[in-house]
This record gives C-alpha cells, sequence and structure tokens, in this order.
C-alpha cells in the first residue's frame, strides 16, 4: 500500500497528537453534557474510535452512512442515507465526526436533516478539511488540518474502498487512479 503514496502528508504521530488536542478541546466543551456522537461511515470510523478513546466524557455513539461518491473520486452531488440513527436526536446535542470535508455536500445534508429532526446543538468536527473543494457554504466548528486539493488516501479515507485501514494521510499517485 506504501508503494502507492506519492508523498506522506500527515504521518501517524501527527494525527495521533492532533486528535489527543481536539480530544480534549472536545471533552472541555461538552463538560457535564451527554452529547449524540455520530460517525459518518465508513471514512469518520478510524478517526472518530482514536477520538472518542480520548474524551473523559460520557458520549452516546451511533453511526449514519451516508454515500457521495461511489467509485468515482469525483463527488457524485447526490446524498444517499444508506443506514440511518437508531436513536431519536430531539433536544440532544449533536457532534457530528467526519474524516474529510471537500465540496461540504455530505454534512451540509446532514447538518439541515439534524435541524429538521430539532438536535439541540449541532456541531461539526473533522479531521481533515479541503477549503478549495467547497461547493456549499460549510465550516467545521473544529478541524484538525487543512489539506491541499490533493488526491488524499489513509486514515478512514478510500479510494475505491482502499487505503482506509493506512495509519497515516497519504497522497496517491496519480497513476493508480488514472487506470481505473
Ligand atoms: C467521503 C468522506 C466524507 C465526504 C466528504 O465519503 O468520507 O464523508 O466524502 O465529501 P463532501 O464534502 O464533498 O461531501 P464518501 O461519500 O466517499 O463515503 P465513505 O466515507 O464511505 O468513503
Ligand atoms: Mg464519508
Ligand atoms: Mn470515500
Amino acid at each position: 500500500m506504501r508503494n502507492d503514496m506519492e508523498e506522506i502528508l500527515i504521518s501517524e504521530e501527527e494525527i495521533q497528537e492532533k486528535v489527543q488536542e481536539l480530544a480534549a478541546q472536545l471533552s472541555e466543551e461538552y463538560k457535564d453534557r451527554f452529547p449524540l456522537v455520530i460517525g459518518v461511515l465508513k471514512g469518520a470510523l478510524p478517526f472518530m474510535a482514536d477520538l472518542v478513546k480520548r474524551m473523559d466524557i460520557h458520549v452516546e455513539l451511533d453511526f449514519m452512512d451516508v454515500s457521495s461518491y461511489g467509485n468515482s473520486t469525483v463527488s457524485s452531488g447526490e446524498v444517499k442515507i444508506v443506514k440511518d440513527l437508531n436513536t431519536s436526536m430531539e433536544g440532544r446535542d449533536v457532534l457530528i465526526v467526519e474524516d474529510i470535508i471537500d465540496s461540504g455536500l455530505t454534512l451540509n445534508y446532514l447538518v439541515e436533516l439534524f435541524k429538521h429532526r430539532k438536535a439541540n446543538s449541532i456541531k461539526i468536527v473533522t479531521l481533515l478539511d479541503k477549503p478549495t473543494g467547497r461547493k456549499v457554504d460549510l465550516k467545521p466548528d473544529t478541524a484538525g488540518f487543512i489539506v491541499p486539493d490533493a488526491f488524499v488516501v489513509g486514515y478512514g479515507l478510500d479510494f475505491a474502498e482502499r487505503y482506509r485501514n493506512l495509519p497515516f494521510i497519504g497522497v496517491l499517485k496519480p497513476e493508480i487512479y488514472q487506470n481505473q
């Protein structure tokens, strides 16, 4: 897998240090509350697992699976709910966990949906933010790293479902996705 990388953009150590920092910040923000932490499958899984382990408050975990990319490198712009939540969020403090915000379409859709479902508050934490990809005006409340307009994979981010299990964030060699 490592041979398919042009470069390592964010090392495992850098990620873990940042996750620790974000977890401390969020534990303080949600102190004495019981947030409903919602991971957006599948990309958010490694980040969410590491993040919540480092938060020293009570949290409820749930997941939504929404998909907009399929096996393509370009967003179709369509957001589809593949798996919904198991619990009601009315009156809850909702923290949405994402691996990356690119066009912003996925989170824009989820935030509108959660407002409609009467969450008490809705916040977004994302490990990566790619502001150059934005198609809608959406800002995360908390972000780990800003990434350039490159095809990044690893730590949850996939190309055609591969590379999610890399412990670092890397830039994929163009020949890998050009051959598809
Ligand atoms: C990716 C990523 C984010 C979303 C970001 O998910 O994990 O959820 O796209 O892109 P956007 O800001 O342009 O909407 P994807 O839909 O590929 O599903 P996955 O998490 O299962 O890979
Ligand atoms: Mg995703
Ligand atoms: Mn993806």
